[in-house]
């Protein structure tokens, strides 16, 4: 009971005298309360309880749409809210999906699966495909029916609070009849293409911003801190994907979305079930016929496996799902004039030529930049040494086919010789850096000319600090790719490198002229800054990995280093133990399950590399690195246990059983070392098999294995 309201009432089960009475209950209990927290100096309600209040209402609204009233508090703008969003963790992430581009892309997923599975070519494996849909994820959360809250996809662990914006969204039901007491619904937000276009012919007709594509004008239009804006654009909204539920929703992946059209969401029309590969793709054509009349906008099919219990066993790499794909559209064209080509140092010392283009729109966003790879890319020569646009170089005021295939950088596919400018010359690629002039070489078999300034390089050095702020390293709110490069510039700031971040505001307080003088920047804004950063001294060891920007490591890798060694410690001791290609510690680090040997090679590189140790080792000194949890696997007798599998599996795959121990928070190593604490070997194991009985490690068979963990 809230200010003599009772919440635990479900809004549908009144009638409709006591609906009445109650709506004007809230509308005078929560007009007070506004009344209050503007006016007064203590709020008579706190903000939880107005949130449920306000949640009440609008599910009782929802429930009796003909009883809503004029002065209803659904209504009410200017309710307190906050100056940004808040944040929610997501209580099962959200995660993105891998890409087919082919229909190869398309018969090697199926077979990726059927081998993960150990099912024979002839087994039958079903699968739902549906339009994916070009708008922005959205996870809608029910407690006992209600709508409580919504979420953007965020990182994926954490997005942003807009579940007021979302209560606007005709398409998403306030309450739901007969769901399980916790519900997350996942989806996609839309605008339809009339929508659209009236929005931005409104928008410039009052002078307003308007939206380069109807994806940017969905996500301004909920990204909005005050829900009145967003109530006024029409949004859409199709579910297709399910968070954390208290009780299944179903057996299969299309039984979930008929389940979820029964609660009244929009489900995709176009949603079929397909036999295999070849009704998959047969499906993508004809949702490719149809892309221009649906009225919004798509940018390729999504095929996941129909079966609910098979999708469990497949589970997850470390953003994706192994049981789902997005079959992509190929990207649209245009033709456009070369104007110049510059060259960029990326932080690993990459030279990469970008082409400078005339502006041009392609597919509904002005393109002026497309990257060109590399020096072989403008000659006419692939990654492979064969030719590519049947050998034609690319020259400077040339006319070439732009393309872009999602959020991809631009790319060039083709030139136009007949409209080629007779003073047009090859261009000739620079074998100096341009930014700090040392020596730019080309390694034997790499494409790619990198210069060899290493730190001493202010372009590499920037780049790195890019790197370290970006979103899935540090993301620290205020400082962005703009404020690095300028305080690398600045003599007083002189961020040179990651550490100098966590010591600037030391710095900073000892400086004449502080940042908060500076021109854009003022007391409040340059104190958050300072707890922004200060705030980010406590970070998970996976960011810091990744922050470093070695090459060869990207998110996935840093992931999965971080899960071997688990602290910083024990990371840096086995990189300063380690030898490239001999010794425990290179065997430990390369029997890793997707830690191959050139990302082995790099980190070590880098680890012992004395210039780029002090910085890394400077840095570390400013931080509290967070040790990996271990998975959830509470009573998991495999925890913490590194294990080998050796020898034929008869019961799962190779690749499962991995999946599967990994889920149970083991270490699963390709390689036998005295750190190995049990092995699996099936039949025919032979060296590991010997070696383990050499060090005294445990061996067990499959069944042991699964009487261990509890799967016999
Ligand atoms: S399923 C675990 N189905 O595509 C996978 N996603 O590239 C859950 N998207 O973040 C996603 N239409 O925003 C799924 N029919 C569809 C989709 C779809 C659009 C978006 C979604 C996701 C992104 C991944």
């Amino acid at each position: 009971m809230i200010a003599g309201v009772d919440l635990s009432v479900a809004p549908e089960s009144l009638d409709q005298s006591t609906a009445t009475t109650v709506l004007a209950r809230l509308a005078d209990v929560l007009a007070q309360a506004n009344t209050d927290y503007h006016g007064a100096d203590a709020p008579t309600i706190s903000d939880a309880d107005y949130d449920a209040l306000k949640r009440y209402n609008a599910a009782l609204e929802a429930a009796f749409p003909n009883l809503k009233r004029k002065d209803s508090p659904s209504d009410v703008v200017g309710a307190p809210v906050s100056d940004g969003f808040g944040k929610v963790k997501h209580a099962v992430r959200m995660l993105s999906l891998a890409n087919a581009f082919d229909d190869e892309d398309v018969t090697d997923f199926d077979d990726q699966i059927r081998k993960f599975l150990g099912l024979g070519d002839d087994a039958p494996l079903a699968y739902t495909a549906e339009p994916k849909i070009d708008g922005l994820s959205l996870s809608l959360r029910y407690e006992q029916g209600i709508l409580v809250q919504a979420a953007t996809r965020g990182d994926g662990e954490t997005g942003e609070n807009v579940t007021e914006n979302a209560r606007t969204i005709a398409d998403i039901p306030q309450t739901l009849k007969d769901a399980p007491a916790v519900l997350e619904v996942r989806g996609e937000v839309y605008m339809s293409h009339a929508d659209f276009d009236a929005l931005n012919a409104r928008q410039s007709e009052k002078g307003g911003k308007t939206f380069a594509n109807p994806r940017n004008a969905a996500a301004g239009s909920l990204r909005q801190l005050d829900s009145a804006i967003t109530a006024a654009r029409p949004l859409l909204f199709f579910a297709y994907a399910w968070g954390e539920t208290s009780t299944p929703i179903a057996d299969l992946q299309s039984g979930a979305i008929e389940q979820l059209a029964a609660w009244g969401f929009s489900t995709n029309p176009l949603t079929q079930i397909c036999a295999g590969p070849s009704a998959l793709l047969q499906h993508y054509r004809k949702i490719e016929q149809q892309r221009a009349s649906l009225g919004y906008d798509i940018d390729g099919v999504v095929y996941k496996v129909d079966d609910l219990a098979l999708q469990r066993r497949l589970g997850f790499r470390s953003t994706t799902p192994r049981w789902a794909i997005a079959h992509k559209f190929p990207a649209e064209l245009a033709w456009t004039r070369l104007k110049g080509i510059d060259i960029q140092v990326g932080r690993t010392g990459a030279l990469s030529p970008v082409a400078r283009l005339d502006p041009v729109t392609v597919g509904g966003v002005v393109v002026s930049n497309a990257t060109l790879h590399n020096e072989d890319y403008i000659r006419g020569i692939g990654g492979n040494g064969a030719p590519i646009r049947e050998g034609r170089d690319l020259r400077v005021g040339d006319w070439v086919q732009v393309y872009r295939a999602g959020d991809v950088i631009p790319k060039i596919k083709d030139v136009d010789l007949s409209k080629r400018p007779d003073d047009a010359v090859p261009y000739l690629f620079p074998d100096h850096c341009p930014e700090c002039q040392s020596a730019a070489i080309r390694e034997e078999g790499d494409a790619i000319r990198r210069c060899t300034g290493g730190l001493i390089c202010p372009a590499q050095a920037v780049e790195k600090l890019k790197h370290f702020v970006s979103r899935a390293a540090f993301d620290i709110e205020g400082l962005g790719a703009k404020q690095v490069e300028a305080f690398y510039h600045d003599p007083d700031l002189a961020v040179k490198q990651p550490a100098d971040i966590f010591t600037l505001a030391r710095r900073d307080a000892a400086n004449l002229t502080k940042l908060k003088n500076r021109d854009g920047w003022g007391d409040t804004s340059a104190a958050n800054l300072f707890q922004a950063i200060d705030d980010k001294r406590k970070i998970p060891l996976t960011r810091v990995l990744f922050s470093l920007g070695i090459r060869h490591m990207g998110e996935n890798g840093a992931a999965i280093l971080a899960r071997h060694y688990g602290s910083w410690d024990h990371f840096a001791q086995a990189m300063d133990n380690a030898k490239i290609g001999q010794g425990a510690s290179w065997d430990d680090l390369t029997g890793i399950d997707g830690v191959g040997a050139v990302m082995a090679a790099s980190v070590i590189t880098t680890m012992q590399q004395p210039a780029e140790r002090a910085s890394i080792d400077a840095l570390i000194a400013e931080l509290d690195v967070q040790d990996v949890a271990a998975p959830a696997t509470d009573g998991s007798p495999v925890a913490g246990k590194t294990v080998v599998f050796t020898g034929t599996l008869e019961k799962m795959t190779r690749a499962e059983a991995k999946a599967r121990a990994e889920a149970l928070g083991a270490k699963v190593s390709g390689s036998v070392s005295a750190k190995t604490d049990i092995l699996i070997a099936g039949p025919g194991a032979g060296s590991k098999a010997k070696k383990a009985a050499d060090l005294g490690v445990e061996t067990i068979d499959e069944d042991a294995w699964l009487d261990l963990i509890g799967d016999a």
